[in-house]
């Protein structure tokens, strides 16, 4: 298999069938534009398996996904697909960097409805937030698409977070990234795991997911938080 692309964490294969890729979950954790790094044992593992029971109780529910299987740990078969450089962030109560941009809302309160955001993948432009129209003119996607993404977004909330409730976590908020398969369809891609949602012990209120990581845990602390996600998603211990 040929390595096309290896971003923070994850390294994309080409395969025979060219309408796949494999997926490498990587055990590198980042934050801040990838200013700061470490290893987490199991993460790549961990965040593989997390997605992949994610993903395939989403497409259940009828929101298609890239998955097409977990042929081992943290190496997952997905749909080959054109990605599209946004990230879509569909948040339910107030966290992370919306509290510097939305004013009257402070963290934990709940919004009055799911609230859905594009941002540009760029990391030298720190991700900035785009709207309908910046995403139009930079030619990303067109109106169709945007509102497509966004309908899947509302979707996949609506489905995640009682399911995310009866394992006792309370879903803050969560980003997808989209690409579009052979046919022009948009599809969720990437990754639903440890690093794209903000999870919250609903009994304790503890924080499980990278928000630990980024508020300067000690790594065994980051290690344990990403090992008791895996616990209450997917069950049992990462093999
Ligand atoms: N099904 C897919 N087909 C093709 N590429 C995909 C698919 N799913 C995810 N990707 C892409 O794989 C790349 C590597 O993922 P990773 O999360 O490591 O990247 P990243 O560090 O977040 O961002 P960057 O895209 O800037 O490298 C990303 O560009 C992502 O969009
Ligand atoms: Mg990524």
């Amino acid at each position: 298999m040929e390595k096309v692309a290896e971003g923070k964490t994850k390294i994309i294969y080409s395969m025979p069938d060219l309408e796949k890729v494999t997926l490498k979950f990587k055990d590198d954790i980042t934050a801040f534009d990838g200013k700061k790094h470490d290893l987490i044992k199991d993460k790549g593992v961990i965040n593989a398996a997390i997605t992949t029971k994610l993903f395939r109780y989403l497409e259940k529910e009828g929101v298609s996904t890239h998955l097409v299987d977990l042929p081992q740990p943290g190496v997952m078969v997905a749909r080959n697909l054109k990605m599209i450089p946004l990230e879509v962030v569909c948040r339910n109560i107030a966290a992370g960097h919306i509290l510097e941009r939305l004013p009257g809302f402070k963290k934990g309160d709940s919004f009055p409805k799911p609230i859905v955001e594009f941002f540009l993948k760029n990391d030298s432009l720190h991700d900035p937030i785009l709207n309908d129209d910046h995403i139009q003119v930079l030619a990303l996607a067109n109106k169709r698409e945007i509102a497509e993404m966004k309908r899947l977004a509302l979707k996949t909330n609506e489905f995640l977070k009682p399911y995310l409730l009866k394992k006792e976590m309370i879903l803050a908020d969560f980003k997808l990234e989209f690409g579009r398969d052979s046919k022009g369809k948009i599809i969720v891609g990437d990754e639903l795991d440890c690093d794209s949602m903000r999870l919250w012990d609903i009994k304790t209120g503890e924080i499980l997911d990278k928000d630990v990581y980024r508020q300067g845990a000690p790594l065994e602390k980051v290690t344990e938080t990403y090992l008791k996600c895996y616990r209450k998603i997917v069950g049992g211990e990462p093999k």
